[in-house]
């Protein structure tokens, strides 16, 4: 294992154009990565590259449809390599995390009967919900979702045992809640559905920016992660167990290739964003030593973001102690810390989320307010009236000092809206 780096933020900034940008006079701080990252220069020079130069399509014999077959190629290395895949071909790509769950929810959902069981949480978002409750709505399959557990919003594991049984075929959850934050054992979901031969899809999109996903070690069927929450641009990929990757049938367009992870493509694929997820995934492993593998250095980096994170949280949950007016749901304490990502889900009393977030916006703060498509989890933690939860969330490129205005800004906005 490489050792940790420290991370130098003020030159990774630099990276970053929009962090370097003005609006109306006045610096901008993002605290909305979990809604989507901002990106680096690498990236957007690849897809101003592709774009520009070989905008094309596969399997042709001149030399820009050459290099767009390349670049497909090294999108699944790359994606394949991002969450430890067993091979490239076990990687395919989409629009984004909801198409692909949609799409591969039909092929799975083909094997189901009536009366076969499911399980959702509360604590994910509900493209990984609705897409598998309608699955099993067609197929009249009963579906369970299961609770969190209130102090800590962690999974509500005991339940979670407690609901699967021999009828069920898939447990969908999310590696780390895009609201609350709170990490799942998703290694602890999976032994326990597989004990009883269910699948176990893992929505991994929150957690991609913040951990270096292994999905060989998760022993999950299927993975999916979104590019454009992790530092790139908007395209979805999906990790296929070499066990289903020519298992299933998915709905395909004849005679499009029903070979490989091509099955689960559906028309042509963005290159430009794929050639930007690639220089994403490049730059997120710019921290590593020259001499390791691309999987290394993502291993060498990701370990320097997630200290630096973890700090974040840190001085983030130190501010909020102060502050007993304002409710944060989910792992509060320090000891607990690893296991929630920078991501803050508030509810401040007196003040509706909403105008908190409009509050903000005027200081160029930028926060989310609402549901986050989290219904089952408001639902649970009783809290969609007066404009939802306030969410701050950070990623590694956030400052000390941006939690430092952030709190400022949050106290003048309590005195103005109370
Ligand atoms: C945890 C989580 N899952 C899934 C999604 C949906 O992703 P996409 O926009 O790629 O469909 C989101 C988007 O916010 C998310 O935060």
């Amino acid at each position: 294992m490489p050792h940790i780096k420290r991370l130098d933020i003020e030159a990774l900034r630099k990276d970053f154009p929009a962090l370097q940008q003005q609006h109306q006079g006045q610096p901008v701080i993002f605290m909305d990565g979990p809604g989507g990252a901002q990106v680096a220069n690498s990236t957007l020079q690849a897809m101003e590259g592709y774009l520009g130069r070989y905008n094309s399509n596969l399997g042709g014999a001149f030399f820009s449809s050459q290099i767009t077959t390349d670049l497909m190629s090294k999108a699944r290395y790359y994606a394949a390599t991002l969450v430890n895949a067993e091979h490239p071909e076990n990687m395919a790509f989409g629009a984004n995390m909801t198409s692909l769950t949609f799409s591969l929810s039909r092929a799975i959902a083909r094997e189901w009967k009536a009366g076969d069981e499911v399980v959702v949480t509360r604590l994910d978002h509900y493209a990984n919900v609705s897409s598998w409750q309608q699955a099993a709505q067609d197929k009249g399959c009963i579906v369970h979702q299961i609770d969190v557990e209130p102090e800590t919003c962690d999974l509500n594991y005991q339940q979670l045992a407690s609901v699967i049984n021999e009828k069920t075929k898939l447990v969908a959850v999310t590696y780390a809640s895009n609201t609350t934050g709170t990490i799942v054992d998703v290694k602890r979901v999976t032994e326990l559905a597989h004990k009883v031969g269910a699948k176990v899809f893992v929505d991994a999109v929150h957690y991609a920016p913040h951990h270096l996903i292994d999905a060989q070690e998760l022993r999950c069927d299927f993975l999916v992660c979104s590019a454009y929450k992790f530092f790139g641009p908007h395209v979805g990929m999906m990790y296929i167990h070499p066990e289903w990757l020519h298992r299933l049938e998915p709905y395909k367009v004849e005679p499009a290739i029903n070979i490989g992870p091509g099955r689960y493509e559906t028309g042509t694929q963005s290159f430009e964003a794929l050639s930007g997820m690639v220089a994403c995934i490049e730059h997120l492993a710019a921290l590593g030593d020259e001499e390791l593998s691309l999987r290394e250095k993502l291993e060498q980096s990701f370990g320097a973001y997630s200290a630096h994170e973890q700090q974040l949280s840190e001085v983030f949950l130190q501010h909020l102690n102060k502050m007993p007016e304002v409710t944060c749901y989910g792992h509060t304490n320090l000891e607990s810390i690893s296991q929630r990502t920078p991501t803050f889900a508030l509810k401040i009393k007196g003040v509706d989320s909403g105008e908190m977030a409009k509050f903000l916006a005027k200081k160029n703060i930028c926060v989310w307010s609402g549901h986050f498509y989290a219904i089952g989890l408001l639902e649970q933690l009783n809290c969609s009236e007066d404009g939802g939860l306030l969410r701050v969330g950070l990623m590694h490129y956030n400052t000390e000092n941006e939690i430092a205005v952030f709190f400022d800004e949050l106290k003048l906005g309590i005195k103005e809206l109370t």
